[in-house]
């Protein structure tokens, strides 16, 4: 670990330059807004091609490889209308609805997470019935109630994401007037409007990075847990990791898009700032150090990687270049920003796996850092980076096109994970023996079945669950956008076959207890054991998306003109 010697001596030290580098952008920012976003109303709704970087998708989609595989669309919209109806009739109302009992759980306070979390997809999907059933229950949601402490990140990427994508949607054009009007449309913005500034305490931090929790009853932020004392709420436990802090910037540059009021843009942006204009000298160019307590600034850890609770941070640096209008003063550093974290990420923890008995193809993973330790454990979340790289190896052009490559090798590896278990879905979290000695793992195979699994294939699972996750998905979905090579839509189908063979229960899809183990004579309760009843939003939010959109004609929802939230939500984009 070569930078690691560095930090050993003196742990945080600050970096002079860009201590005023960070003032300086935090003061240009609302005065940049106002002027500039905003002037032009008529200016805002158009959607013409961006004329900043390069055209995303392959090539255009009358063309052979931008054709729907109807067929296939339409098996994966059926599973979407199975999950929709079976909530509808089960479930209604409550968070989420538990595939396996019928029953249902609301520990996302109750607001309905997933009708608000559905609505894009059926959108897309062109599921108006369902549709206007969810619309009905939206504009009468009281977003601002609950008892509950409210989670900013999941509340912001799951409840104001769906709602802002929805009102985008509505206004490109793509829903029939009968099943959202123009009262509707403006209903469901006003709803965006109050949650979003029932969301506002989130940003009273002295950084302005946001509190992890919101007490609405009493309008502020709290910790997670509370603080059970005052000196607690000082430093133990205000540390949060990047993804908190930098995954609220679409959602919120695009309220103020609607709105015309830069708050919510200024607030997202002061929110990220000190990372993206980091005073503290980092270990690896352009990785953030984390956690970060969110009252000073400062990393109290050293946690580096893409995986986990850093993800969506590196996501937005690279789609705000996407979203944000070619004006921007900003773009550049954000740009920079990604690049310098893509390339470290690559240089330090791309880490490709050593033969194994029995499998003597090297597969490429990400590993992860952590003080002085090289973790080789990569988890399903972390496959959302192909998807991401490479639509910065096409957008940023020529020069970017490594990163391309990169992508490529690192989404073969998560496909590999698939396609080495009996379910043909790959576990939750993994690790592998590196190739390179220098490396000095932290994991290796010590229980009999881990050394199966390794000699078998080269890696050995952590987690044996499958939890409905999009990442790997999500990432077929830009590979066949963005390189046309009909591979990733073969990969995309056998992945959906597999979740719908084995995750279907009788009130939903149901998560996996053990990606190894399917075979319901193996378990007890009649095989039901085999699954956990839980089923996020995020599956119809992004899983059964994104498997859709892979099938679909390419014009949909095309990446020239839209960008994906960290939640599967498009946004305009608009320049
Ligand atoms: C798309 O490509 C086809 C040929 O594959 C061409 O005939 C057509 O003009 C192109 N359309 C656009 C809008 O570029
Ligand atoms: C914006 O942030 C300030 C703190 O800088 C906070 O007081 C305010 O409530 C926030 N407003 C919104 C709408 O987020």
């Amino acid at each position: 670990m070569p930078g690691f010697r560095r930090w050993s001596k003196s742990k945080f030290e600050k970096n002079p330059e860009s201590s005023f580098k960070l003032l300086a952008a935090v003061l240009v920012i609302t005065f940049y807004l106002i002027i500039k976003e905003f002037s032009n109303p008529v200016v805002r709704l158009s959607s013409r091609v961006p004329k900043y970087g390069a055209k995303i998708q392959y090539a255009n989609h009358t063309s052979e490889w931008g054709r729907a595989d109807q067929e296939k669309a339409d098996k994966v919209r059926e599973a979407m209308k199975y999950t929709f109806w079976k909530y509808r009739e089960h479930a209604w109302g409550s968070d989420d609805i538990l595939p396996v009992t019928g029953a249902s759980s609301s520990l996302r306070n109750g607001w309905g997470a997933f009708i608000v979390d559905s609505v894009t997809t059926l959108v897309l999907m062109g599921l108006w019935d369902e549709l206007a059933l969810s619309v009905e229950h939206i504009v009468t949601v009281d977003f601002t109630k609950t008892d509950d402490l409210v989670d900013s990140f999941e509340t912001t990427i799951r409840y104001l994401g769906g709602l802002v994508s929805l009102v985008d949607l509505y206004d490109a054009g793509v829903i029939p007037e009968d099943v959202i009007t123009k009262e509707a449309r403006d209903t469901i913005l006003e709803q965006a409007v109050a949650l979003a500034n029932a969301l506002a305490p989130a940003y009273d931090t002295p950084t302005g990075m946001p509190w992890p929790r919101i007490d609405f009853t009493a309008s502020k932020g709290v910790l997670d847990p509370p603080a059970s004392s005052p000196k607690n709420a000082k430093h133990k436990n205000s540390a949060i990791g990047p993804a908190r802090a930098g995954s609220s910037i679409l959602e919120n540059r695009v309220l103020t898009r609607l709105t015309g009021d830069p708050i919510y843009a200024r607030n997202s942006t002061l929110a990220w700032a000190p990372l993206v204009w980091s005073k503290w000298l980092r270990t690896y160019s352009g990785l953030v150090d984390a956690p970060i307590d969110i009252i000073t600034g400062e990393p109290v850890g050293r946690q580096r990687h893409w995986d986990a609770g850093h993800d969506s941070y590196y996501e937005y640096l690279m789609k705000i270049t996407l979203l944000a209008p070619p004006f921007d003063p900003y773009l550049e550093q954000y740009k920079e920003q990604f690049v310098k974290a893509a390339r470290s990420l690559r240089e330090n923890y791309a880490s490709r796996s050593a033969s194994a008995p029995n499998h003597t193809m090297q597969h490429l993973y990400l590993a992860r850092g952590h003080e002085k330790w090289f973790i080789n454990r990569q988890s399903h979340l972390a496959c959302f980076a192909p998807g991401t790289l490479l639509l910065a190896s096409k957008f940023y052009g020529k020069e970017y096109e490594n990163l391309g490559l990169f992508a490529v090798a690192l989404l073969e590896g998560c496909r590999h994970t698939y396609d080495s278990t009996p379910s043909k879905i790959g576990p939750e979290a993994w690790s592998w023996i590196p190739k390179f000695g220098y490396d000095e793992p932290v994991y290796s195979p010590t229980t009999r079945r881990a050394k199966e699994e390794w000699r078998a294939s080269g890696f050995w699972s952590t987690d044996t669950q499958y939890k409905g996750r999009p990442e790997y998905i999500e990432s077929l979905f830009y590979a066949y956008r963005i390189t046309g090579e009909s591979r990733f839509r073969e990969w995309a189908w056998d992945a959906f076959v597999a979740i719908d063979k084995h995750c279907k229960a009788p009130y939903g899809y149901a998560q996996l207890a053990d990606v190894y183990r399917v075979d319901p004579g193996q378990w007890s309760g009649d095989g039901k054991d085999r699954w956990t009843d839980m089923q996020e939003s995020f599956w119809a939010a992004e899983t059964l998306k994104y498997l859709w959109l892979t099938f679909s004609n390419a014009n949909v929802a095309s990446l020239d003109r839209w960008v994906f939230s960290t939640e599967g939500h498009p946004f305009r984009m608009i320049r």
